[in-house]
């Protein structure tokens, strides 16, 4: 059993991306050179790997922080109001003048896979020194949570200061075009399938591919591991166990944000305090129902439709 809550707040701090989601349904992806005509018009929403993971956290029911930037612009603006109005607390979040808000354009094609390019704009201003302001909300919280769309600096510099006062922390090695070399200090590493090929060369889809995955990313320091698999499900790897989740079947209309919605709810499940499995079975739900509703944030489910779906 993975022990996260002894003294601590219960309180979930996200240090990471926020965006703008420009998005475009396309009949299939552009290859070089090709121009695509989508369908009808497009969609400005709010997005952000770290935005997203801190708003499916609260959105399971937990009070949530985060760490991070926007422009000076209306981008900026909006992003902020929008976490707000989920109950985030954004004093942490800091405007960085002379630099645009994230934004990220995203093209989601008729099986709901998308293609996404994100221009980080004010998230590559995150600063260690950004981090440090924020030692007593590390320190106070159950877990902390990292994703790779900010300066590796940060990510590093908030590893430390958990592992310092015994926060769990949480990276989601996204996207897979950012690459660390080592994982020690991180307690629950989830990368997709993508980002694991990536970081090991290793197929999910090769003979034992999960497991070799699995084994390699803990030989690199991961604790424990959650590799999710998309419609498949996830595997993860705990201290104990090692256990395959089938993903329920469902029709998908848009897979953004479903490893936002996946870590969000994983990190609330554990700091509810069940069982790493039990807590990726949960998350492993409420990714396969956000997949079933369009956009990155606008699709995330309640905690009680998550344990609906469970059965629960
Ligand atoms: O994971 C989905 C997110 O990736 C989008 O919201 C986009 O902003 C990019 O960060």
């Amino acid at each position: 059993m993975t022990e996260i809550f002894g003294g601590a707040h219960m309180t979930i701090v996200v240090v990471g991306s926020i965006n703008t989601d420009l998005t475009i349904r396309v009949p299939h992806f552009a290859v070089a050179n090709e121009t695509v005509l989508g369908h009808g018009d497009f969609t400005t929403t709010q997005g952000g790997k770290g935005a997203n993971q801190a708003v499916a956290a609260a959105a399971a029911g937990l009070p949530v922080h985060i760490i991070g930037k926007v422009g000076a612009d209306a981008f900026g603006d909006a992003a902020i109001e929008d976490l707000r109005s989920t109950g985030i607390d954004c004093s942490h979040v800091t405007r960085e003048s002379g630099h645009a808000t994230g934004l990220a354009t995203i093209f989601v094609d008729p099986k709901g896979d998308n293609s996404i390019t994100v221009a980080p704009g004010a998230n590559a201003r995150i600063t260690p020194e950004d981090v440090q302001s924020a030692v007593k909300l590390i320190a106070e919280a159950s877990i902390v949570m990292l994703q790779l769309e900010i300066p590796l600096a940060a990510v590093t510099e908030t590893i430390r200061i958990a592992n310092q006062h015994g926060t769990i922390v949480m990276l989601d090695p996204a996207p897979a075009t950012m690459t660390m070399p080592e994982f020690s200090g991180v307690d629950f590493l989830t990368p997709n399938e993508i980002e694991a090929e990536t970081l090991t060369g290793i197929a999910a889809t090769a003979e034992n591919g999960p497991q070799r995955i699995i084994a390699e990313l803990r030989k690199r320091g991961a604790r424990q591991v959650a590799l999710t698999l998309g419609g498949m499900g996830c595997c993860i790897s705990t201290d104990e166990e090692t256990t395959f989740i089938q993903a329920q079947p469902v029709q998908a209309v848009d897979t953004t944000g479903a490893g936002d919605a996946f870590n969000g709810f994983l990190a609330a499940a554990l700091v509810k305090g069940l069982a790493a499995t039990k807590a990726a079975e949960t998350a492993c739900a409420a990714a396969t129902l956000s997949v079933t509703r369009a956009g990155a944030r606008t699709n995330l489910p309640t905690w009680d439709e998550v344990q609906a779906f469970l059965g629960a």
